[in-house]
Order: C-alpha cells, then structure tokens, then sequence
C-alpha cells in the first residue's frame, strides 16, 4: 500500500472511508483525463485523497454539499469557521447540553452548514442521522468543552486542506440522487460508489430499499463507465447476500476492517469489506 498522508476531511460520519482510503488508492486504476464521480460523497474522503482533476461529488445530504460548496466559492473560509466554533463552543461550554440542543433547533429551521458543521462535531460520535420529517437528531457528545483551542484550530486546518485541495479544479458538488451520477457517464469515466450498507442499519440516511441497492447493481452494468462498489462482505455473524447476487460478475478485492460498539476500545467486530471493480 501507498505511504502517502492521508487527508482527513472537516465532516465525519459513520461509515467514512479514511481507514480505507490507502486499500481504495491502491485499486483505483483509472484514466487521469475521465471524470471521477462519486454519487454517496458523504465526507468526501475518498475524493480528497484522490484527489482527481474533474469530479463529479453527490449527495442526498444538502448541508454537506453546501459546506464543500461554501469552501469552494470561498463563503466559507478557516477564519469564518473558526469565529463560528470559538463564539458558539464558548456558549457550549457554559451551557452544555441545553445549548446543543438549541443549536440542533436552530439548524433544523435555518439549515446553515456552519450549524451542521458544529453539530457533526459536537454530537455523540460523529454522527449524521435524520428524522423521518428530515430533521436532525442526533443527541449531544455530553463534552460542554468540546471546542477547545487545539479542536478548533484542527477543524480549521481539515477546512484549509480540502480547500486547497479542490483549488483550481474542476470539481462540481451537487445535492441530488445517485441517479443524477449515470447520466452521461462515459468510457473514460470512474464511478465510485459508497452507497449505504444494505442490511446494516441505515437510519442515518433515511431508507436505503433493496429495490434502491438492485437498482444501483443494474446501473453500474449498464454504464461504459468502470464502476468501483465498497461493500462489506461479511461479519461474524452472517454474509452480504445482495453482494453475492447482484455484484458477482465483479472483481473483488477483499480487506479487513474492524468497528466498534459502543465507546469501548476493546469491543472489536472484525468485517469484511469489498471493493467490487468492474474491469
Ligand atoms: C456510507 S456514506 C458515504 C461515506 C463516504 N464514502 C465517506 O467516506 O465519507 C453514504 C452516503 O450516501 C448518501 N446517500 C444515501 N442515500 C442516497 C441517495 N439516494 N442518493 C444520493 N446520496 C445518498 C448519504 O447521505 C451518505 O452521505
């Protein structure tokens, strides 16, 4: 695997790729002029660490977008962040929980990506979740100093790298349905597809429906593009049946991965991830 530093996006989320991105880097053998497009960008991790010169970045999640959309055209900067996160974590920290709270509130009726940047920092273990009425609901990390100087400073300098990074390419951020991905795809194009994980809980993305996840297996075949699918394959308790039937004419690259439930280090659940590349 490749040595180089790994380009740790200012989001988090479940799911995010990082621990994975050298195993990905090391399978991804595309045309440097085709377009790299990804419909489940989520933090973007793997697209900073590829880094391609033209992107085509999707997500069903709004606010994401509007943040790297923000970074991009320059509304968005460090130093905007950082008055954001020290004004609001100084409140936190004298408030706590209640604070949290409101800025949850607050965001679910304004919609501000600064909002939603505090709150995936700030809630209980990075994560994204909405409700069924498209609110966000994750509860509070219960850490009123969350935002210490050396936190913030962190966040900013994930803000500058990837701002750095999308300078002077072509990249387009848009918030929209995997579909949108498909169109006009071409031979020279390189689809990388992070989709929820079928059968594994997928409440922070909304409904994720075999119909959903077949239907994407029916594109990735149709389309001249070469398509490239993380998938888990399996865990110690059962394997990804959907994987098996509907990704087999794949290759399949196998790594393992370990998660873990709940806060404990020693909690440890090996998984067996897949990257499923068509040619
Ligand atoms: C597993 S996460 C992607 C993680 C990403 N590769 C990373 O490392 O950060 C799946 C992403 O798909 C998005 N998503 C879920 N359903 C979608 C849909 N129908 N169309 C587009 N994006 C969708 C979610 O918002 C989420 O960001």
């Amino acid at each position: 695997m490749q040595e180089t530093k790994i380009i740790v996006p200012p989001i988090k989320c479940q799911g995010i790729k990082t621990k994975i991105v050298p195993f990905i880097r090391d399978h991804v053998v595309r045309d440097e002029q085709g377009l790299w497009i990804e419909p489940f960008v989520g933090t973007g991790v793997v697209a900073f660490n590829i880094a391609p010169q033209r992107a085509l970045l999707i997500d069903k999640n709004q606010y994401i977008i509007l943040l790297y959309q923000g970074i991009q055209n320059g509304s968005i900067t460090p130093q905007t962040i950082r008055e954001f996160l020290e004004y609001h974590g100084a409140v936190l920290e004298q408030r706590g929980a209640e604070y949290y709270r409101e800025m949850r509130d607050s965001f679910n009726q304004n919609g501000d990506p600064l909002f939603f940047l505090f709150l995936n920092r700030s809630d209980f273990n990075g994560m994204i979740r909405f409700n069924r009425q498209g609110k966000f609901n994750v509860p509070f990390c219960q850490k009123p100093n969350r935002f210490s100087k050396a936190y913030i400073t962190k966040i900013c300098n994930q803000v500058a790298k990837v701002g750095e990074i999308m300078r002077d390419k072509d990249w387009v951020f848009k918030c929209g349905s995997w579909k949108d991905a498909f169109f006009n795809a071409s031979e020279s194009d390189y689809i990388y597809l992070d989709p929820p994980y079928i059968g594994r809980d997928t409440s922070y993305v909304g409904e994720w429906p075999e119909e959903e996840a077949i239907a994407l297996a029916d594109y990735s075949k149709k389309t001249p593009a070469n398509v490239c699918l993380s998938m888990w394959r399996e865990n110690e308790f059962r394997r990804n049946e959907h994987l098996y039937e509907h990704w087999s004419d794949f290759m399949w690259y196998e790594c393992e991965h370990f998660y873990h439930i709940g806060a404990k280090e020693t909690n440890r659940h090996p998984m067996m991830e897949v990257l499923a590349i068509k040619r």
